[in-house]
């Protein structure tokens, strides 16, 4: 058998290379790098040295922040609001390399390492079939069912150097997920040691940083007015919300396979992108396209974490959501201290807020009279309900009138 392995040089998937080896299959490693901080050179030799036939890096760090973070910004997305589904975004366009890869290489099957507990077994497995079913499917950790305890005495026993880790962690521009270890008991404060990017809040600056971010079209573009590409314009806010102790997320997350787990990211970009990008939504947006846009962003976000990515729902709901975003260009100035991202100022040329309609001082143009005939029919129906409940009988005209 020939297989294609996605290979991140850890535990898991050095088992598999050399477990795969041993079964009699020629393995061809894959290595997508999505902005992860690795050294990809130190994971080919390992692969070359646990005896690879073939070792791929594909460097898709602008592909990921073009084709999955800018989608997941124009939808907000926030799993059970907490959650900007860094994990999740990355594993179809690996899955896409993946397949690519087999392809390429006239492989049989594509073989990743995730185990038959959490929501990326479903995500590699159901983008891998759509793009290509003739490919047979192999996650050993899962149907084999092999244990992390197993692993490392497999792994001692056969040479494979391992490093100790505290936590399984996953790691990509758009965010990292930190799971296992103490973790695991939800009532325990997450150690320091579980965070690389963010400084916890009470070691933040003790001055204020302002941060500017620009959109077109529903996406960012420039940073305090330096217009950046995608990977490097996400790479740059990680540093400087980071350094504010912003993006901590620690939560009790609902899996797809029904589990409930306590999950801990960090995810400073996202944080402030986000909350900076919802706050332009509501000043370019109506009052009725802000309430739809909530459903259709949920639903994008919950087939996403399902690992639904190519169910034709979601190319739908992009269409909706880009003709949407069309008009979400502007600017929005937050303020970040210690732990905490505050929007504190927004521009935009779309906007709908307009100060002379809204402004207290005698120069509003808005006729108040107007207000009063409104006000009438707008509470009809609720002062008549009310009334009715009470038992005080439905009102006569002259008795409701103001
Ligand atoms: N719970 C998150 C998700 O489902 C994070 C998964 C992280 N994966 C990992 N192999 N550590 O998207």
């Amino acid at each position: 058998m020939r297989v294609v392995l996605a290979y991140s040089g850890g535990l898991d998937t050095s088992v598999l290379l050399s477990l795969l080896k041993e079964a009699g299959s020629e393995v061809i490693t894959v290595t997508v790098d999505v902005g992860q901080e690795d050294d990809f050179k130190e994971i080919a030799d390992k692969a070359e040295k646990l005896g690879a036939a073939g070792h791929y890096y594909i460097d898709a760090k602008e592909e990921f922040a073009q084709d999955y973070v800018f989608p997941a910004i124009k939808a907000n997305a926030m799993y059970q609001g907490k959650y900007p589904l860094s994990s999740a975004i990355a594993r179809p366009l690996i899955a896409s390399k993946l397949v690519k890869v087999a392809e390429k290489e006239d492989a049989d099957a594509v073989v990743h390492g995730c185990s038959g507990k959490g929501n990326d077994q479903i995500r590699f497995d159901v983008t891998i079939k759509a793009l290509n079913p003739s490919l047979k499917v192999f996650a050993p950790v899962r149907d084999w069912g092999l244990a992390r305890d197993w692993e490392y005495e497999y792994a001692k026993s056969k040479g494979i150097p391992v490093k100790y880790k505290s936590y399984s962690v996953d790691e990509n521009l758009w965010g990292r997920s930190i799971e296992g270890g103490v973790l695991e008991d939800p009532s325990r404060e997450p150690p320091e040691d579980a965070f690389k990017w963010t400084v916890s809040p009470e070691k933040a600056p003790n001055e204020p940083e302002y941060l500017t971010i620009d959109f077109m079209k529903g996406v960012p573009f420039a940073v305090n007015g330096d217009a950046l590409p995608p990977s490097r314009l996400i790479a740059t806010l990680n540093i400087i919300a980071g350094r504010h102790g912003i993006g901590r997320i620690d939560h009790i997350e609902d899996r797809t396979v029904g589990l409930k787990s306590r999950e801990v990211y960090e995810c400073p970009a996202a944080t402030v992108i986000i909350e900076a990008h919802k706050d332009l939504e509501k000043m370019v947006l109506t009052k009725r396209e802000l309430s739809f846009k909530l459903l259709v962003d949920e639903t994008w976000s919950d087939l996403v974490y399902t690992g639904l990515w190519v169910e034709p729902l979601k190319s739908s709901l992009d269409a909706f959501i880009n003709n949407m975003e069309e008009k979400v260009s502007g600017s929005v100035t937050l303020k970040l201290y210690k732990g905490s991202a505050r929007v504190v100022g927004r521009s935009s040329y779309n906007s709908l807020y307009e100060d002379k309609l809204v402004a207290y001082e005698s120069h509003s143009t808005l006729s108040q009279e107007f207000s009063k005939g409104f006000v009438e029919l707008w509470g009809l129906q609720s002062i008549i309900g009310f009334r009715t409940r009470r038992g005080i009988g439905v009102p006569l005209q002259e008795s409701i009138a103001w």
